[in-house]
C-alpha cells in the first residue's frame, strides 16, 4: 500500500513533503503534486508534513490513485522544496 497526493493539494503546493522522502517519489505539475505509486516505499514520513493532509493512503480513492500514477509518469521529480 503506497500514499498519493489529493485534490487538498491544489492550490498549495507547499512541498515540504519531498523533503523528507527517502525515494524521491514526488512529481511536480502545474497546481499539484504527485506520488509516484509504485515507487512510494509506504514509509509515511510525509505524511505529517503536509499542513493540507493531501496525502493518503491510495485506497482512499481509485481516481486520484489513478492520477497520481498517470501524472508522475509525465511531470518532472521534484527532490527539494521551493
Ligand atoms: Fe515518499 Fe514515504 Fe511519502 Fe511514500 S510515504 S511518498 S516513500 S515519504
Ligand atoms: Fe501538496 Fe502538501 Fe506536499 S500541499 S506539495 S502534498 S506538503
Amino acid at each position: 500500500m503506497s500514499y498519493i497526493v489529493n485534490e487538498k493539494c491544489i492550490g498549495c503546493k507547499h512541498t515540504t513533503c519531498v523533503d523528507v522522502c527517502p525515494v524521491d517519489c514526488f512529481y511536480e505539475g502545474p497546481d499539484m503534486l504527485v506520488i509516484d505509486p509504485d515507487v512510494c516505499i509506504d514509509c509515511g514520513v510525509c505524511v505529517p508534513e503536509c499542513p493540507e493532509d493531501a496525502i493518503v493512503e491510495e485506497d482512499e480513492s481509485f481516481e486520484w490513485y489513478q492520477f497520481n500514477k498517470e501524472k508522475s509518469l509525465i511531470w518532472p521529480n521534484i527532490t527539494q522544496s521551493k
